[in-house]
């Protein structure tokens, strides 16, 4: 059993504010943070803190956010064997969250995300053997999402697609994932329109099932994660927590988790309330990676709220 993720790494940039400015204005903030994170990694952390062997691709700069990014993820143990240094700048991530709500706006320059290229992952396909699931999300480029799906199909392998952050995606792609698990936003993304009602979100995941897609996952926040697949829709409620400090990575944390206890063999129901507990407590604490939970943090939690 083993998770490929073939993913991003940036490290993030934050202040706390009680608002964000508005373009000309400046304001005081709160505090400043720099903290690991970039979707790929998180999603890889989040597997990893929940036992499951994790091998991570992707591409961090010869630079000193990149050399501190590779010596975090020794001392997590994770294998960064597989992950290259390239002549470009490591990926950052601008990010300001809101000190009341815990909401974020980011903005990434992906940097050497983007110089990961097809020969790297070529070099790399033995992988795609071992592995039971492969994910992506999309902060690489388009190519390389493309020939992840097709090697993860090559070897008959489980394919996870997080389409974060949003970019349309032609049907032939969408065709054969296994798990698609957007939120509202890049739901209504792939749809092409504004989605209110649970009902319409459970219209927008059905079009999707009808396009291929075997299992949309979709997160929903505070009001859980909403599962549909031919057979139809089910709801899986979030649960609740006292305060929302800062929400950055908990759709990655929900991703890792999910992903875990697939490749551990339990069902997509049992796998999506794990999930569920384990993005609830990644948001109450500050940053991507230091916020998400292990096995035992999540599994203690859920006892106590079930
Ligand atoms: O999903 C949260 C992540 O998105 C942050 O860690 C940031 O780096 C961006 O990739
Ligand atoms: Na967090």
């Amino acid at each position: 059993m083993s998770i490929l993720i073939v993913g991003s790494f940036m490290t993030d940039l934050v202040v706390r504010t009680h608002q964000a400015p508005k373009p000309g204005e400046t304001v005081i903030g709160l505090d400043f943070d720099i903290f690991l994170g970039g979707k790929g990694a998180n999603q890889a952390i989040s597997a990893f803190r929940q036992g499951s062997h994790v091998n991570l691709l992707g591409a961090l700069g010869k630079d000193s956010f990149g050399d501190n990014f590779l010596n975090f993820l020794k001392t997590e143990k994770l294998d960064i064997s597989h992950i290259e240094q390239k002549n470009l700048p490591s990926g950052v991530g601008q990010i300001v969250v809101n000190e009341s709500t815990g909401q974020n706006q980011i903005i990434i320059i992906p940097g050497a995300n983007l110089g990961y290229d097809q020969t790297d992952l070529i070099r790399k396909e033995h992988l795609f053997k071992e592995a039971n699931l492969v994910i992506n999300q999309l902060e690489m480029t388009d190519e390389i999402t493309r020939l992840t799906k097709e090697l993860a199909k090559k070897y008959g392998k489980l394919y996870l697609l997080n389409p974060a952050p949003y970019k349309s995606l032609e049907d032939s792609f969408l065709d054969g994932i296994d798990y698609l698990t957007p939120n509202e936003s890049e739901l209504a993304g792939l749809v092409s329109k504004s989605l209110v009602t649970l009902n319409d979100y459970e219209e927008a995941a059905k079009a999707l099932v009808s396009k291929g897609v075997k299992n949309v996952i979709v997160t929903l926040g505070s009001h859980g994660a909403l599962h549909c697949d031919q057979s139809g829709c089910n709801l899986y409620p979030s649960f609740k927590i006292d305060q929302v400090v800062d929400t950055t990575a908990a759709g990655d944390t929900f991703n890792g988790a999910f992903a875990s206890k697939i490749d551990q063999g339990y069902s997509i129901k049992e796998a999506i309330m794990f999930a569920n507990a384990a993005g609830a407590l990644s948001v109450t604490k500050k940053g991507a990676i230091p916020s998400i939970p292990n096995k035992e943090t999540v599994l203690k939690f859920m006892n106590k709220n079930i």
